[in-house]
């Protein structure tokens, strides 16, 4: 089998919401000021209790149960996420456990907003060369873990949840390209400075939190995307109206626009979670992805892209007939 077939989604968000006049209160900041330069009204935020790999339960059941596959059917699990529960074992290994799968490879994939894509550009090239049949897809994170309640700048942004799909050998497209790239030479615009082997002191007194030039990723997320999208179309020998759905990272609503512009498409056929969502990082293009099929926008036969840009600096797109 020459592809692999995306056979299922699901989402999932914590049941807590945190709205912009929430945040009034917490910080010097305002719904107006969030929704003009981002677009979001509210976000979800885990519960003390509650971990990256709960929330990936949640979404992985629902995508096995949209797929129509148990949990011995499943040959590859595939985690995205920069809030993994703990060091080690990885949350696709604890995953892996809560849903009753045995045996087969897991692992956790770490780009930061663009983990998913990554993620699935690593199963389908699973899939490609016969190592995997039904491989589960997620991307989860409790971001709010690693945010800085007190910095107006980078706490409004922000969110949790977690999305998964399920993806299957085929011998139909499918996912028809991924795209894949990195430039470590921007760590430190967008960054948690602070982890076990470096800055390990200042993590132990709780100051393991996001970082981020926004002016600077903001600018350098506009281009680098815009230059994905025509990489990605040369690739499958297509044009920018062969695409009937933009599912974008949604990180902020005019970064999402000035793609959609870069493909001539109309706002009608971008999938927009992010004033509901915020930025929820790995978990924000599969949570998306989800909504708009189970809302029926998405049909069968549909060409999508998928694109994201991360810390790292990191990106990468998906280009996919569901
Ligand atoms: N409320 C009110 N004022 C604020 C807030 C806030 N929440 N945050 C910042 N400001 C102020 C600043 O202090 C600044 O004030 P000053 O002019 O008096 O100094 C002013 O607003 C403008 O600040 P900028 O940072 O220039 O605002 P900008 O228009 O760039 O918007 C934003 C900031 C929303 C963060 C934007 O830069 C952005 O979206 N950047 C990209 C973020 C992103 O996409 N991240 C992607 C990946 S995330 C990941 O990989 C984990």
């Amino acid at each position: 089998m020459k592809y692999s077939r995306i056979i299922g989604t699901g989402g999932y968000l914590p049941e807590t919401i945190l709205t912009n006049k929430d945040l009034e209160r917490m910080v010097d900041t305002s719904d107006e000021w969030i929704t003009d330069r981002t677009g979001i009204k509210k976000r979800h935020v885990a519960a003390k209790d509650e971990t990256t790999c709960d929330l990936a339960e949640h979404a992985a059941k629902a995508a096995m149960q949209a797929a129509g596959v148990h949990a011995n059917d499943i040959d590859l699990v595939i985690m995205a996420t920069t809030t993994p529960n703990q060091v080690f074992p990885s949350t696709a290994c604890l995953l892996q456990q809560r849903l009753g799968i045995h045996g087969c490879a897991a692992f956790d994939v770490q780009a930061v907003c663009t983990g998913f894509i990554y993620a699935l550009g690593v199963a389908d090239k699973f899939i490609r060369c016969g190592s995997a049949k039904n491989a589960l897809v997620v991307g989860s994170e409790t971001l709010s873990r690693i945010v800085d309640w007190t910095d107006r700048g980078t706490c409004v942004l922000f969110g949790d949840g977690a999305g998964a799909v399920v993806i299957q050998a085929s011998d139909t497209p499918g996912i028809l390209s991924t795209h894949l790239h990195a430039d470590g030479q921007y760590k430190d615009l967008l960054t948690v400075p602070y982890g076990i082997s470096e800055g390990y002191e200042e993590m132990q007194q709780g100051k393991a939190f996001v970082k981020m030039q926004g002016n600077e990723v903001f600018k350098m997320a506009v281009n680098t995307l815009g230059r994905i999208v025509d990489e990605t179309l040369h690739a499958n020998q297509m044009q920018k109206s062969d695409v009937d759905w933009l599912v974008p990272h949604q990180a902020n609503i005019r970064i999402i626009a000035a793609t959609a512009k870069k493909l001539k498409m109309s706002m009608d056929h971008v999938v927009v979670t992010v004033q509901e969502h915020g930025n929820t990082s790995a978990a924000s293009v599969p949570l998306a992805l989800d909504v708009a099929i189970r809302d029926g926008r998405i049909q069968r036969g549909d060409t999508l892209l998928l694109e994201a840009f991360g810390g790292g600096f990191t990106w990468g797109s998906a280009l996919i007939q569901y």
